[in-house]
């Protein structure tokens, strides 16, 4: 495991957002089909002149929330020192947002979820009274595009996949402009083999890509 420092709430106080794409795949399986799709969205996102960020969680090390709250004084995760501080800051500057991850148990991964937990130093709450609460990203036009991708043809064996992802992404203040749920693939990279899906993809990076230069 890679040694950080604490995060510095003061340097991360200087990002400036950018019209540029943070894409994230939450599957354990390099060549898998969640990286794939993604590299379709990103290649669509090109083809508008947006340059794009990719990560691969597996790829970094960090840990699910604490639930230390440091981070309704610090507005970043203090509580943690991990991978995270390097996937902090492209977030924070990266307009446009990516999501792919596998349906593992009817859910997302618990790389995406543990991901997604720790963009929990992100909201405000109010000291007194916790049910007023908002997202230091509201208002900043940030836009989504979130995919899953699962073995079996029934919609109810995706489970709440895109809603794992969905709601969180929304309170936080990103608007999901497209989503894509890709029904029966289970080989690693299989979905290579539906050209209609990864044109879909390639659609839906452009349409995310233009809706960030609007
Ligand atoms: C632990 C685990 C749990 C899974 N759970 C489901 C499930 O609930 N429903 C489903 O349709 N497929 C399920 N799958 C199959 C994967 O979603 C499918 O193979 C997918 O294509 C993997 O994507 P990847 O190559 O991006 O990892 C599961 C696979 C694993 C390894």
């Amino acid at each position: 495991m890679n040694s950080f420092d604490i995060i510095n709430p003061e340097s991360f106080k200087n990002y400036s957002l950018k019209p540029v794409i943070f894409g994230v795949s939450g599957s354990p399986r390099r060549d898998g089909n969640s990286n794939t799709l993604l590299s379709s969205f990103i290649s669509g996102a090109a083809e508008s002149l947006i340059n794009s960020n990719t990560v691969h969680l597996i790829d970094y090390q960090y840990q699910s929330c604490l639930g230390c709250e440091n981070c309704r004084r610090d507005k970043i995760c203090t509580g943690l020192k991990d991978g995270m501080s390097l996937l902090y800051p492209k977030i924070l500057e990266s307009k446009g947002l990516v999501l792919v991850s596998p349906t593992h148990n009817y859910n997302i991964t618990a790389w995406m979820k543990a991901f997604i937990d720790r963009l929990y130093c992100f909201y405000n709450f109010d000291f007194n009274n916790r049910s007023i609460w908002s997202s230091q990203f509201a208002g900043q036009g940030r836009k989504a595009v979130i995919a899953a991708v699962c073995e079996q043809n029934d919609k109810d064996d995706m489970g709440f996949t895109m809603e794992a992802m969905r709601r969180p992404l929304q309170a936080l203040g990103y608007d999901v402009v497209g989503e894509l749920p890709v029904y029966g693939v289970f080989g690693r990279g299989r979905v290579k083999k539906q050209d209609e899906v990864l044109n879909r993809a390639i659609e839906l990076g452009k349409e995310l890509a233009e809706s960030l230069i609007k």
